[in-house]
């Protein structure tokens, strides 16, 4: 197959430092070799990691309570650009990020072209500990990482180009394509998005008590099929177990088997278009896992997964 690679070294949705190392680190250890090796695919677009310094101004100062808003929203702006070039050749689109705020750019680009390649409105499987929708006025970190589902979704909006109004209604996606897998740290207003929504969400509750098998099944079953999918993986969906350098991790996570049986049940579809692995910050360490080798292999499996590696 044919893959577009846009690696996103890109930490100002949030306040730590590292999350920037992510993609470095994941090709260092070898990722595009398996992707192109083992799994076939011709890699395009640029390999190596976008920083995106230029795009930072001198000033960028709260704005409706988002940190840093001026630098997401360019940044944000041109991942769009980029995912939606690849996507418009009918290349699968791989983000390596990155904090989750750049799913703003990567959803827009691949939604626009989606529409206009098949006329058809892409669903979004949105793997997280957290639901990431939190307008702006809702938030209480201010983080825009914990926003990215808002402004795709259209709950939340700007007039000004400059923050968020570059997102227009053919980069949305309808609030009936989303699902949600892995939840177990959603903040009050963001239950009430849900609810008043009819937003579909699978909480650790719901894997616990009906299995992964099962609860892939209702997720594609809600999306229903001949629909292309945007796979969005936020690594803290792991258990820190497996994945502990991230930046907000939550106990209580999916396995690495049950993160790696999303991807290889999404890729089954056939109808992936997209994936996004974001959130790996190798500069997180903690004792047992020093180097962060554990979080970054768990990373390159769920990627190889969805990508189309299997076991036999
Ligand atoms: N809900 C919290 C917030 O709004 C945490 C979001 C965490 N998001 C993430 N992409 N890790 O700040
Ligand atoms: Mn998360
Ligand atoms: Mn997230
Ligand atoms: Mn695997």
């Amino acid at each position: 197959g044919e893959l577009g690679l846009v690696a996103v070294g890109f930490s100002g949705g949030q306040t730590k430092e590292g999350v920037d190392d992510g993609p470095q680190v994941l090709i260092e250890s070898g990722l595009l070799t398996q992707i192109s090796e083992e799994l076939g695919y011709k890699i395009h677009g640029d390999q190596n990691v976008q920083l995106f310094k230029e795009l930072a101004p001198t000033a960028d100062p709260d704005y409706r309570g988002m940190k840093k808003p001026l630098h997401a929203s360019a940044v944000t702006r041109e991942i769009a650009k980029q995912t939606y070039e690849q996507s418009r050749q009918g290349r699968m689109v791989l983000t390596l990020g990155g904090d989750h705020s750049i799913a703003i750019g990567t959803i827009a680009g691949t939604a626009k072209a989606t529409r206009e390649r098949h006329n058809r409105e892409m669903a979004v499987i949105w793997v997280d500990a957290h639901t990431d929708i939190n307008t702006p006025e809702q938030s209480d970190s201010g983080n825009i990482h914990g926003m990215p589902v808002a402004f795709l979704t259209g709950l939340a909006k700007d007039d000004n180009e400059e923050y968020f109004g570059w997102v227009k209604d053919d980069m949305r996606i309808s609030v009936k394509k989303l699902v949600y897998i892995g939840l177990r740290s959603v903040d009050i207003p963001e239950r009430k998005n849900l609810r008043e929504h009819g937003i579909k969400a699978f909480s650790m509750f719901d894997v616990d008590r009906h299995g992964i098998g099962r609860v892939m099944e209702m997720a594609l079953a809600h999306i229903g099929s001949d629909t292309p999918i945007h796979l969005s993986f936020d690594v803290d969906a792991l258990d820190p177990m497996w994945a502990p350098s991230t930046g907000t991790p939550v106990r209580g996570g999916l396995t690495l088997r049950e993160g790696d049986y999303i991807c290889e049940s999404v890729h089954q579809t056939g109808n992936l278009v997209a994936v996004d692995l974001v959130e790996v910050n190798p500069k997180l360490v903690t004792a047992e896992d020093a180097g962060a080798n554990e979080t970054i292999r768990a990373g390159c499996s769920l990627v190889r997964c969805a990508l189309g590696e299997t076991l036999l």
